[in-house]
């Protein structure tokens, strides 16, 4: 049995900012399914939200201001003493990682440049160039790599070996063998990222299947708020290929096809940069109604801004739209329509990234600590990731400091072979039964159409019935190569596919439970906020029947609920 004192699970981020925090004292292995800096984080645009006051503009700007527009944005769904921490740590993390060598973009006098993003009053968006989440991957990665972190690359973890409310390690297969192993562990960190790859049409990587929230699901860990899905305003018509919020950051236009500025009527204030869920909605009214372009997109219209700054300041916006829509943004408008973008639910946490098993902790976007709430604000999830992997770090050196036990090689044992057999029974079924990629065709289809920026009760109601079905489905679902477990990517989709389904379950049903809009969740059939009775944060636990709901309260210190208005 391999054994680490601390098992980071997920290589962005979130997981090397906790590895690089503890490894320093603990005995610390960061296992991951793709290399390091293939992780999503990677794929980061914008920026990094915190409030450094150095621009025009920007100058009054401070952390209570740079909450409340959190809080604000979350529709007052967030917990504000977790928003009022993660907001004060901003700057810190901002100038950690110019420490350990972020390429930030500069100003003439040097110091961190900033750029508007939307739902802030001021402009406090630090950013690298339109690459910010790839600068600062390769940063931490580096760091980590210089402390002595061990990476295990290319390893899937298949269960999270938890008895008596402890956890003992993770039960893991390394892709290149198929090979099954146990890692004790006294502590694990849950970094794993988002689910966006349930849906259709999503801003994510392949890789981002949600697999860390069923792991921590399957084993017992409340589930929070997964209704609340948030879809990227711009993404790439054709395929979803984020375009930065930076772009309208910088001055960029969204226009319908009578040629107008539509923002003006949904947020005649902040226009373009308006909070997510607000103008992914007003695009998809506008498509909805006939003013959109083939009924499928609007334009974002950088044109104005000119070739140089577009070069400058949003070279990869440039670059994606070229290769990958034969457009050139500095002579054409680009096609852009909404697409799933982030997770804002996920596993329950607490401000340090405890979770209700002990030694089990979660970071990052798989994790709702909750700053986010029903809506998460641009440049506010790179901030997400270093600042509760930070606290995630230290929280689990403080628990490894006050002596925690030692795994229990029984316990990890049973787990090993209960995965084993698993494996053994999905290579014996018959290799001309149902496809993984049919079952997860239908699922994104049906959970992208049916429970996305617009919902209602009927349509709800039919996912649900389809995802149950399509869980049923899967009991027989057949890989096509039997013959072998070396690098059977089959094998992996059929593993990935039933925690998929999970996630897609919990989404639809929490969204069917919500009978209001708040946030990114919108129910044309109840279509105000209901602060009287849903003014409160969802839970979901694993049950035989499916997800089990209860309710806890939101954690308002400093803000009264409002309509906002922007
Ligand atoms: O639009 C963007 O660059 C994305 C930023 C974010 O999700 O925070």
């Amino acid at each position: 049995m391999i054994s680490h004192d601390v098992l980071v699970i997920g290589a962005g981020l979130a997981g090397l900012r906790a590895a690089v925090g503890v490894s320093q004292k603990y005995d610390t292995a960061v296992l991951t399914k793709v290399h390091p800096v293939r992780s999503h984080s990677v794929a980061a645009q914008g920026g990094m939200n915190a409030a450094l006051a150095n621009v025009e503009g920007s100058k009054d700007d401070t952390t209570e201001k740079h909450a409340f527009d959190t809080v604000k944005g979350s529709d007052y769904l967030a917990d504000q003493p977790a928003v009022k921490v993660m907001c004060e740590e901003a700057p810190g993390l901002v100038y950690e990682l110019e420490h350990f060598g972020c390429p930030w973009s500069r100003l003439e006098d040097g110091r961190i440049a900033q750029r508007p993003f939307g739902g802030a009053g001021y402009p406090r968006c630090c950013y690298a160039s339109d690459r910010t989440g790839h600068m600062a991957l390769h940063t931490l990665y580096e760091k980590a790599v210089e402390l002595g972190v061990r990476f295990l690359e290319e390893w899937f973890v298949l269960s999270l070996a938890v008895e008596n409310d402890r956890i003992h390690g993770v039960v893991a297969m390394e892709l290149a063998t198929g090979k099954v192993e146990v890692f004790g562990a006294k502590t694990v960190v849950l970094a794993t990222g988002g689910y966006g790859r349930i849906f259709s049409r999503s801003s994510n990587a392949l890789i981002n299947t949600g697999s860390g929230i069923a792991l921590a699901y399957e084993a017992g860990v409340p589930i929070e708020d997964m209704e609340f899905v948030q879809f990227h305003p711009t993404t790439l018509y054709g395929t979803n290929i984020l375009m930065s919020e930076g772009a309208r950051g910088e001055g960029g236009y969204l226009v319908n096809n009578r040629g107008e500025r539509f923002m003006e009527k949904y947020a005649s204030s902040a226009m373009e940069l308006a909070p997510r869920d607000i103008v992914a909605r007003s695009i998809q009214t506008e498509i909805n109604e006939g003013r959109g372009f083939n009924d499928e997109y609007v334009h974002l219209d950088l044109r104005h801004l000119g070739r140089e700054k577009i070069v400058e300041r949003l070279p990869g916006i440039r670059e994606i739209a070229i290769d990958f829509a034969g457009i050139e943004p500095i002579d054409e408008p680009i096609p852009v329509q909404p697409g799933q973008h982030y997770s804002m639910g996920g596993i329950a946490t607490d401000v340090k990234g405890a979770t209700n098993v002990k030694g089990l902790f979660a970071a990052g976007e798989c994790a709702c600590v909750s700053v986010h709430g029903a809506n998460r604000l641009g440049g506010n999830s790179l901030l997400d990731t270093t600042v509760f992997g930070k606290l995630a770090g230290e929280a689990v050196k403080e628990y490894l400091d006050s002596g925690a036990e030692s795994p229990d090689a029984k316990i990890l044992h049973s787990a090993f072979k209960r995965q084993e057999k698993s494996i053994q029974e999905i290579f014996s079924r018959e290799s001309k039964g149902e496809t993984p990629g049919g079952i997860l065709t239908e699922m994104r289809e049906t959970v992208f159409h049916k429970c996305g920026v617009f919902r209602e009760k009927n349509t709800l109601e039919e996912a649900y019935s389809k995802i149950r079905e399509l869980q049923e489905r899967y009991c027989k679902v057949a890989i096509q190569n039997i013959t072998t477990r070396r690098y059977n990517p089959g094998l992996m989709n059929v593993l990935e596919l039933k925690g998929m389904l999970e996630m897609a379950e919990l989404i639809v049903a929490g969204a069917i439970a919500r009978e209001e809009c708040r946030g990114a969740h919108w129910r044309t059939d109840f279509p105000v906020r209901d602060d009287k009775n849903w003014l409160k944060h969802t839970m979901a636990v694993c049950s035989q029947d499916g997800p089990v709901f209860r309710y806890t309260d939101v954690e308002i210190t400093d803000y009264e609920p409002k309509e906002r208005q922007y």
